[in-house]
């Protein structure tokens, strides 16, 4: 499948439920319901990641990349001077719109309608977001992103990628929907164009591993320990994996 015919497919897609654009066949009430969840956790370790060890402050430019109706570009406004949101899709950037006006920090939100590969604003940007959306690109155009990524990002800034890779005892594949590479495949493109991993995590492991920090005062072990049957019945089904990274930009 190319960029172009994906890219097509996302441009004429209407939203399937409330701020919903998975294309998983999760029941859409569970999915808002976990969505939100998933996203304030995964905010929670950003945070720590990039205000680690100072005080919070906040972060002069967000770039989201394939927004969609921008419900992690709102979280960014907690902690960020400006964000941009981009996507192909029309449909989703008026809802992002609408649904920024509700934020005190609205006016510092824009959504531009663009493809991600043409979009080359990442002057300042502190934390560019690849949120879902790397699987609906060619190899040849993953890698042309990264290296403008690589070239325009200032040093030291951070990406976090969230994408689904193929499930790891199965080989990665295409589908009509999407390119499902493994794990280490980003992670080896990512390094060639000068990132390096600071955290990755799977998505089945936030919710889990937090639950297991309030309980007990932060001890990881028993996080790992509620994961496992959930990572159990993860492999079993033979799905895919959901990857999360954060990744810095190294000096060159
Ligand atoms: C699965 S949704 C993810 C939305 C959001 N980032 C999230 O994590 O919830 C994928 C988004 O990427 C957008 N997209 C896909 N290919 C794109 C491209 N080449 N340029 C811009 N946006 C694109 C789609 O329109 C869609 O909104």
């Amino acid at each position: 499948m190319s960029t172009l015919a994906m890219t097509q497919f996302w441009s004429g897609r209407k939203l399937t439920g409330k701020n919903t654009v998975s294309l998983s066949e999760t029941p859409e009430w569970l999915q808002s319901a976990y969505a939100s969840v998933f996203r304030d956790l995964v905010m929670d370790r950003l945070r720590e990641f990039l205000f680690a060890p100072g005080p919070e402050r906040s972060l002069r430019k967000v770039v989201d990349l394939g927004c969609g109706p921008g419900d992690w570009s709102l979280r960014f406004l907690d902690f960020a001077d400006s964000v941009i949101g981009v996507d192909v899709n029309g449909h989703f950037l008026q809802v992002a719109r609408q649904a920024v006006q509700a934020h005190a920090a609205a006016k510092q939100a824009v959504f531009v309608q663009e493809n991600i590969l043409e979009f080359a604003d990442y002057q300042a940007a502190d934390l560019v977001c690849l949120g879902a959306c790397v699987q609906y690109l060619a190899d040849e155009d993953l890698d042309l992103l990264l290296s403008r990524l690589a070239d325009k990002m200032p040093d030291g800034a951070c990406v976090y990628l969230r994408t689904t890779t193929s499930h790891p005892l199965r080989k990665p594949y295409r589908s009509s929907i999407g390119h499902y590479r493994a794990g280490d495949d980003y992670e080896r493109r990512f390094f060639r164009h000068g990132f390096r991993i600071a955290r990755h995590f799977l998505s089945s492991q936030v919710i889990p591993e937090r639950v297991a920090r309030d309980l007990c005062g932060g001890k990881n072990f028993l996080g790992k320990i509620l994961w496992w049957p959930v990572r159990l019945v993860d492999l079993a089904r033979w799905h895919n994996d959901h990857m999360n990274w954060i990744l810095v930009k190294e000096r060159r």
